[in-house]
């Protein structure tokens, strides 16, 4: 009998298969840059998300028979992630993402503002296939969260004076809202809570946005895929920073132009414990996110548990 997990392993193959055919559908050049930004890979951990919160309790089994919509909104939500981070890479000249030159470096603005437009348009077009609005709406909203929380992030960059609250508040517009919405897919598509999954994936997506943030500090290259002090370089003002400038009022007046002097005020960052601090706000979201489930489900637990346990 197939387990629970060698389920999951086959969706999650046709996941990968289906996101490959939907980049090879597009025309010239836009195949290949698509293609191309869902070769270099990616944890795929919002697609596990929307199937693992398909299934109910932690004995086995996906309450889901036939999964072709579970599937479809599993490839929405990674053709949503996917769009976004090549936006994010033009709006913040990125050449480096995930260890691999990124579209806007290989293709230009246009290139990647068009390669971005098709992954975000195909995942509206995969979706709409399951013929529910309820699920639309959770996926615009998550995408409308997103496009908001980017521009809030701008107006505050270079600011010396973001309340935690309002860094928090972008993190979950960013980052913890498509994390809810991989949760309520998969509640919608299976019967289940919606609302109790979707809170969890929102306190897992703040976790994990606060635990990015901490390796941007700290993280080495080879694991993070791009050099430390990127957010210090762009002036996104994260955790890390603004704890570090409440214990080091001399990091109020930098301003880093070079990636040396950006990796300097990292280890400046480091040094005032504020990572510990980051970290530990990070593991009390992961622990009310697992509190919160609204039934023991090992395996939403353990992906809430890797969050965080990819930075120990
Ligand atoms: C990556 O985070 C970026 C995001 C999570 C959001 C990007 C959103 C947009 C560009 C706007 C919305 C776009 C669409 C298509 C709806 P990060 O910058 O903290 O991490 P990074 O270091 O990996 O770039
Ligand atoms: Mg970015």
């Amino acid at each position: 009998m197939a387990t629970r997990g060698d389920e999951l392993r086959e969706r999650l193959v046709r996941v990968e298969g289906r996101l490959r055919e939907i980049a090879a559908e597009a025309d010239a050049p836009l195949d290949r840059l698509a293609g191309e930004t869902i070769a270099a890979g990616g944890k795929r951990l919002r697609p596990l998300l929307v199937l693992l919160a398909a299934g109910h309790g932690d004995d086995g089994g996906c309450a889901v028979a036939d999964d072709a919509g579970l599937l479809r909104a599993a490839v929405a939500v990674e053709l949503i992630h996917s769009a976004t981070l090549v936006h994010d890479d033009v709006l913040d000249a990125a050449p480096l993402r995930r260890g691999v030159p990124t579209v806007w470096s290989v293709a230009g603005r246009q290139g990647a503002t068009a390669a971005g437009d098709y992954l975000f348009a195909r995942a509206f077009g995969e979706l709409v296939a399951n013929g529910r609005i309820d699920e639309v709406q959770v996926l615009s909203a998550a995408s409308s969260a997103l496009a908001e929380g980017e521009l809030r992030q701008r107006e505050d960059a270079y600011r010396t004076d973001v309340p935690i609250d309002r860094y928090l508040w972008r993190c979950e517009l960013k980052t913890a809202r498509l994390f809810e919405a991989a949760c309520r897919l998969g509640a919608l598509e299976s019967g289940g809570p919606a609302e109790a999954l979707g809170l969890f994936g929102r306190r897992i997506g703040l976790a994990f946005q606060l635990l990015d943030d901490v390796l941007d500090v700290c993280g080495p290259v080879e694991r993070t895929g791009k050099p430390r002090g990127t957010d210090l370089l762009d002036g996104t003002v994260t955790l890390p920073f603004i704890l570090a400038r409440e214990r080091d009022r001399s990091l109020l007046d930098v301003r880093p132009v070079t990636a040396a002097e950006a990796e300097e005020i990292c280890d400046r960052i480091a040094a005032t414990g504020a990572l510990e601090a980051a970290r530990e706000r990070a593991l009390a979201m992961v622990a009310q996110a697992k509190d919160g489930l609204p039934h023991a489900d090992a395996a939403l637990e353990l992906v809430a548990d890797n969050v965080v346990a990819r930075y120990a």
